[in-house]
């Protein structure tokens, strides 16, 4: 039946148009939706402002817990606050995108941060899409639906230059390819596909048809309930 909880989640990585995806697809049926990607720049975001040295994942770990990280998942308007500080906006930096890798390597911020994960899609009325890199693999294992998307490096350079209004594709294929190989070479849970997501290649698909495909995937999933 329509009333139980589902928990979706969607894993890939940078420029798959995953957020795009899980914020249309919570929209449309109701769900709350949840950027962890936001979650980690928020609290690389911190480290940055306070001067924790980066490159000192010691010194990482020790304050891991001091930031009050709290994230709205109504997917029609999401906010992120560290300590009752709008930071939407100073998350999208490039000095925070630049940092973000080697912060979200620490496991005590990834254990941190996987804990309100995990609160948040548990307390989550009619169910929720978390999009991030761990969420079928370690964070929500038992999810209702794991998808996991793709699309080759160029398509997906294409279209963050686009976001960041005509950036170099060259310099962002670049910047991208060397996140991802961090993202998934890390020891602690790692941008991987769970062995039950559905993957999904989106080189070829219009973001609407790559909405469409999710929606029925969570429709089938949520009627089987
Ligand atoms: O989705 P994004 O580009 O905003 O994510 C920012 C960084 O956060 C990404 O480089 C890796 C990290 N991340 C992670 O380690 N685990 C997640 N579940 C989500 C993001």
């Amino acid at each position: 039946g329509a009333a139980k909880p589902v928990i979706v989640a969607i894993d890939g990585p940078s420029g798959t148009g995953k957020s795009s995806t899980s914020k249309a697809v919570a929209a449309r049926l109701g769900l709350s939706y949840l950027d962890t990607g936001a979650q980690y720049r928020a609290i690389t975001w911190w480290m940055v402002t306070n001067g924790i040295d980066i490159e000192d994942p010691t010194a990482i770990a020790a304050v891991a817990g001091k930031p009050e990280i709290v994230s709205g998942t109504d997917p029609e308007g999401p906010t992120i606050t560290v300590d009752g500080t709008d930071v939407a906006g100073p998350i999208r930096t490039q000095e925070v995108t630049s940092q973000v890798s080697a912060v979200s390597a620490v496991p005590e911020v990834r254990a941190r941060i996987t804990e309100l994960q995990r609160a948040l899609a548990t307390t989550a009325e009619r169910g929720i899409v978390v999009e991030g890199r761990d969420i079928g693999t370690t964070v929500l294992p038992g999810a209702d639906l794991k998808v996991f998307l793709t699309a080759s490096p160029e398509a997906r350079a294409a279209r963050r230059s686009g976001e960041l209004n005509g950036a170099d594709v060259n310099a962002t294929r670049e910047a991208l390819v060397k996140r991802d190989a961090a993202d998934s070479s890390r020891k602690t849970s790692p941008l991987a596909k769970a062995a039950d997501a559905v993957e999904v290649d989106t080189t070829e698909l219009t973001l609407q048809q790559v909405i469409e495909c999710v929606v029925t995937l969570v429709e089938e999933k949520r009627d089987a309930k």
